[in-house]
């Protein structure tokens, strides 16, 4: 253990070492908390603050679940809590911006708490340049782990509380599967599932293959086991969580069963709902369009990253595939899954980027109607390929850029939902909007948000409305 500034440290993050794929075979662990930490936290409170992706929103979960072991509770109130842990992204620069921000403001309420902790950990732990940073600028976050080692968050929490010290262990490697770790859901309804961790794309742009480390599946029994479980919870609807799920088990050396194979055995299963999410355009397989051409439990909606629409920029971006092979697919999934809804993600700006080539990517968008969309000015991220090449454009044409594919793509989120006004669709509810209590929310099969009258009925319930107005993000319905 080395000494630096006033941290214990057991690792730092390294992106040369988190690069590396070595071969080497994933271990699967099972989760077992020590008794030493049983009542670490008894009569204390935490907070967790999640920030990007589905990804983090479980992980944050499981997260919750340690804590409630050691015998923390949960609060929502800053004020109140003894400890505040920073589950964080860092796919972009200003949401790494704003962590740091906020970290600034909850640390005035040691003047109140001295004893009060704060926590980092999630991707951007996972970066050489955050944990410089915590160094220099904020020595007081007393404990930072990373993607790879939440299971190490009772010793450093014990060590914080009981030795005083501030420890930062950020491990680079390829990553292993915890099994059996404790989770405390936040909904009773709704369940993220993992399926898998890590991506080994390397996309130019992307920070993620660095810091979630490579590809690596969960075993097809334990995923249909857990799904399994839930249903006979009560839940309505699990999401396959991966950050690119069409290269599931493609990691399994003893066994040949891809997506569409897990696909298939989820439909078998009772339970109303199945989402998966994120698809990489290259990965899908005609196995896993057959799967959700199934139709039943499998949702008619798919969320496919497309980035460009533009050959030269999707090469630069190492996307591996081109624009007419994005079509095709799309094509595809449009015959076999009449009225499916596709959303994407789309990045503007990227060094590489011509006028003619975000041309492309407008017209790509008008063929292809999508119905949702991330759209997100290029980041660069230090460590990655494309945060190296040059790019000519001003902050303002950057801007200009994104708003006017805004523009567009709005259209078709609005032309998506008005194909369902005056039909009757089934939506999972969600309970109160939260912008206007007397409305309820919840989701139909497409992925669409509804507001309406409850008139009795409760979250968790699956129910059939008529859709009275479309927006562009959101319809109105009124049950039958
Ligand atoms: N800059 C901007 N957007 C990015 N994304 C990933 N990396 C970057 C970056 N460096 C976007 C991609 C991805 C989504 C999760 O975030 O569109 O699909
Ligand atoms: Fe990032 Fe590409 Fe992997 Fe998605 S597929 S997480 S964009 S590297």
């Amino acid at each position: 253990m080395k000494k630096q500034a006033n941290y214990e440290i057991e690792n730092d993050p390294s992106i040369v070492e988190a690069r590396k794929r070595r071969g080497k075979d994933v271990n699967i662990s099972h989760f077992i908390l020590d008794s030493k930490y049983l009542n670490l936290g008894v009569n204390k409170k935490y907070l967790l603050k999640t920030y990007g992706c589905q990804g983090n929103l479980a992980d944050s979960e499981n997260i919750a679940g340690i804590l409630q072991l050691m015998g923390f509770e949960e609060t929502l109130s800053e004020l109140d809590a003894d400890l505040i842990i920073f589950n964080t992204c860092a796919i972009r620069e200003n949401a790494e911006e704003r962590v740091f921000g906020e970290i600034g403001r909850v640390e005035k309420f040691r003047k109140k708490n001295p004893n009060l902790l704060i926590g980092l950990c999630g991707c951007m732990a996972q970066e050489e340049k955050t944990i410089k940073k915590i160094k220099s600028t904020f020595p007081y976050i007393n404990i930072v782990f990373g993607t790879h080692n939440i299971t190490s968050l009772p010793e450093l929490v014990y060590s914080s509380i009981m030795d005083k010290l501030n420890r930062i262990e950020v491990l680079s490697v390829e990553g292993d599967i915890f099994e059996d770790l404790p989770v405390k859901r936040e909904s009773k309804y709704k369940a993220w599932v993992n399926i898998m961790y890590g991506c080994d794309e390397f996309c130019t742009y992307c920070i993620v293959p660095y810091t979630r480390g490579k590809e690596r599946s969960r075993r097809p029994e334990a995923i249909i086991e857990e799904v399994k479980s839930l249903a006979k919870l009560g839940y309505k609807e699990v999401t396959l969580l991966g950050q690119n799920v069409n290269a599931y088990g493609k990691d399994f050396k003893d066994l040949d069963y891809t997506f569409g194979d897990l696909l298939k055995d989820l439909h078998e299963i009772d339970i109303p709902r199945i989402r998966f999410t994120t698809s990489h355009p290259r990965d899908l397989d005609d196995k896993t369009i057959a799967a959700m051409a199934l139709g039943g439990n499998i949702m008619p909606h798919l969320h496919l990253p497309v980035q460009s629409g533009n050959n030269e920029v999707l090469k630069k971006m190492n996307r591996k595939y081109t624009r007419e092979e994005y079509l095709e697919k799309v094509r595809k999934l449009k015959q076999q899954i009449p009225g499916i809804s596709i959303t994407t993600d789309i990045i503007v700006a990227f060094p590489t980027e011509t006028e003619a080539a975000y041309l492309d990517t407008l017209s790509l968008v008008k063929e292809v109607e999508f119905e949702g969309a991330y759209t997100f000015i290029y980041s660069p991220r230090e460590g990655t390929p494309a945060a190296k090449y040059p790019n000519p454009l001003s902050e303002e044409e950057k801007k200009d850029r994104l708003l006017e594919l805004n523009d567009l793509i709005n259209s078709y989120f609005l032309k998506g939902r008005q194909r369902f006004e005056n039909q009757i669709v089934e939506v999972l509810v969600d309970g109160p909007s939260k912008n206007n209590p007397q409305m309820y929310t919840g989701y139909t099969k497409h992925n669409m948000l509804v507001n309406f009258e409850p008139k009795g009925v409760k979250e968790g319930d699956i129910v059939k409305m008529k859709i009275t107005k479309a927006f562009s993000w959101h319809m109105l319905g009124e049950l039958i």
